[in-house]
């Protein structure tokens, strides 16, 4: 079991004190989700949009296979973040992008791209068209068993994240579905790769996490929310959190109602 969080370790020791916005439980679920993906010979290329000082890139770049490609999409990257990005990388191939994801499409590397990618991660842009536009652009390139994470869903600085997201889920139902959420991040995965995820959700993830010294954490899903059909994944909180909020997730699936109708666009 040690060896199988040697990459978590790695990048505990080596940059997890990275200026960024990625927190330590959301470091640990990404490496158990990759992980995972690894050990269900999930393949793939991965990309991040949104890459800043690279804190979220170095977890991705390490979890990356020889056979695989890290793009990174970051129209300000600064050189020293790139340089470092680049010298962690032992032994995939890493490219980058000096562009908006908006533009993305219009390079060579996109159109031989269509759903090649195991691993997307949006966090450029926090205006909900671009997420719109970054959900489209992941949609087109994501693989059948990969992942989609969004940052800052349910974040409340950035409603407009949630609110594209789920609007997003809600007019794709047939192609996307939200596995998992929580710490400011969601986990969508093909509607087909659902049943996989969920497994892995339900009779995996909290051993795994415990394991990365991420405990006092609770699974948790209603009818209420699923009902809604965008958000059929599972959340993931802190336990002291739905203690201390027992009618939580009545709330939380009344707003979940009023952000969909606030989407829809006026009759
Ligand atoms: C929140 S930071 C990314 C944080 C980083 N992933 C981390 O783990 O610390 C957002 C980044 O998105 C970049 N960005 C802004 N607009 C963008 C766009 N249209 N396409 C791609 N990246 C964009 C910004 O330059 C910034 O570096």
């Amino acid at each position: 079991m040690a060896s199988e969080i040697q990459k978590l370790q790695e990048y505990q020791a080596a940059y997890a004190s990275t200026p960024g916005w990625f927190n330590q439980t959301s470091i640990g679920i990404w490496d158990t989700l990759l992980s995972f993906q690894t050990k269900s010979k999930i393949c793939g290329d991965l990309l991040e949009i949104g890459v800043w000082q690279g804190k979220s890139a170095f977890l991705q770049m390490l979890h990356t296979r020889s056979n695989e490609s890290c793009v990174f999409i970051e129209p300000y990257l600064n050189e020293a973040a790139k340089t470092a990005i680049e010298s962690s990388n032992r032994v995939c191939r890493c490219e980058f992008y000096p562009i908006k994801s908006s533009d993305f499409v219009y390079t060579p590397r996109y159109a031989t791209s269509d759903k090649t990618f195991r691993w997307l991660h949006i966090d450029g842009d926090h205006s909900a068209a671009a997420v719109l536009g970054d959900l489209e652009l992941s949609n087109k390139l994501l693989g059948p068993d990969g992942i989609i994470c969004v940052d800052d869903f349910f974040s409340l600085q950035h409603p407009q994240v949630t609110t594209a997201v789920l609007k997003y889920l809600a007019d794709h139902t047939d192609e996307l579905t939200l596995a998992l959420c929580g710490f400011n991040k969601a986990y969508i995965c093909r509607t087909s790769a659902y049943p996989l995820y969920l497994k892995f959700v339900e009779e995996t993830l909290i051993d795994e996490l415990a394991h990365r010294q991420l405990e006092n954490l609770d699974l948790c899903k209603t009818s209420e929310i699923s009902d809604l059909g965008c958000l059929q994944g599972y959340l993931l909180l802190d336990a002291n959190f739905s203690s201390t909020h027992p009618n939580w997730h009545r709330r939380m699936g009344r707003i979940v109602r009023l952000l969909l109708n606030y989407a829809e666009p006026a009759q």
